[in-house]
């Protein structure tokens, strides 16, 4: 799928997502995460991964983001920026991903390094041939 985001909305996610790495709190991995996730209100919700000494306990990034969104009432993820400080490009986790299709047959995702270059995906490339909440219709 095509998506178009204006170039302000298009900035406003990335340097929410970056605000957001800096907030991290990642004392194990030393790896800050921001993500910035824009919900069908226009409204932009961010997170950073929070992490525990019992590591299994520790939160991503985009997780954060998306749930503190829908527990402020949103249903609809539009776009989500995923921002890191390192040369490499970040890329969502597999429980991310999903967690995403909870809220989007497909959405937007921009991916953002340290150096402050972009690349574009999707989650249909990420997660193809996905399982979501429409496969349950009728069977709960
Ligand atoms: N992490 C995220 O927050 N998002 C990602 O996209 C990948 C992984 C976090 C979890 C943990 O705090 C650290 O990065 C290393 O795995």
């Amino acid at each position: 799928m095509e998506f178009s985001i204006g170039p302000e909305l298009r900035e406003d996610l990335i340097s929410r997502a970056v605000a957001a790495y800096r907030q991290a709190y990642v004392p194990y991995s030393h790896y800050p995460v921001g993500a910035a996730a824009l919900f069908s209100s226009g409204e932009i919700y961010s997170g950073c991964n929070v992490e525990n000494a019992s590591y299994g306990l520790t939160v991503c990034a985009e997780r954060n983001a998306l749930f503190q969104a829908v527990s402020l009432g949103e249903r609809t993820l539009q776009a989500i920026a995923i921002a890191v400080p390192t040369d490499e490009f970040p890329s969502p986790c597999g429980a991310c991903r999903q967690v995403m299709r909870e809220f989007a047959l497909d959405c937007l995702i921009i991916l953002v390094n340290g150096c402050g270059e972009t690349r574009w995906t999707t989650l249909e490339t990420l997660l193809p041939q996905s399982f979501g909440p429409e496969f349950l219709e009728g069977h709960v």
